[in-house]
């Protein structure tokens, strides 16, 4: 579920542009900056972005769309990363996200209804010996099973 927010102005997005301009490949600095400031990389920053840097919004969408961290929504007030890679696949990580979504009925970076918890897929924490793994609001968790991500998910106020 998305909370409707007050959509950024042309001016504070354009703040935050003029901030990165001087960088060689400002780019990725403005569109963490934006998120960073806003939660999400709202769509409305795409054409002002593009205007600023000279390049066309479907290159801005191209590069927000290929990075996993860039939000096209606010997430939920914690956001639960589960790793997706080989080793954490190798120990069921896949059944233990498909749980994880189905007991929260959303899909992929998708919020709770309650606004609690957002779940978003990872590309490796680090922490392959220990997989299943995830990361609870930056927190690496191992050895997940469904009852630990249960009570995880439970405690995050899912
Ligand atoms: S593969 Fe999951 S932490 Fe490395």
């Amino acid at each position: 579920m998305q909370y409707p927010t007050p959509a950024p102005t042309d001016f504070e997005i354009g703040a935050l542009i003029d901030h990165h301009l001087h960088l060689e490949g400002p780019l990725l600095p403005i569109l963490h900056a934006i998120q960073a400031a806003f939660g999400h990389v709202p769509s409305c920053a795409i054409p002002v972005i593009a205007k600023a840097l000279n390049i066309t919004k479907a290159e801005v969408h191209g590069v927000v769309s290929f990075y996993h961290d860039f939000r096209d929504a606010p997430a939920g007030r914690h956001v639960v990363k589960i790793c997706r890679a080989e080793a954490c696949q190798a120990m069921g990580a896949n059944a233990l996200a498909e749980g994880a979504l189905a007991e929260l009925d959303i899909e992929w970076h998708g919020t709770t209804a309650n606004g609690a918890v957002t779940i978003e897929p990872v590309y490796c924490l680090g922490l392959c010996a220990c997989g299943p793994a995830a990361m609870v609001d930056g927190k690496v968790v191992g050895r997940l099973n469904k009852a630990r991500m249960s009570a995880l998910l439970k405690e995050a106020g899912a």
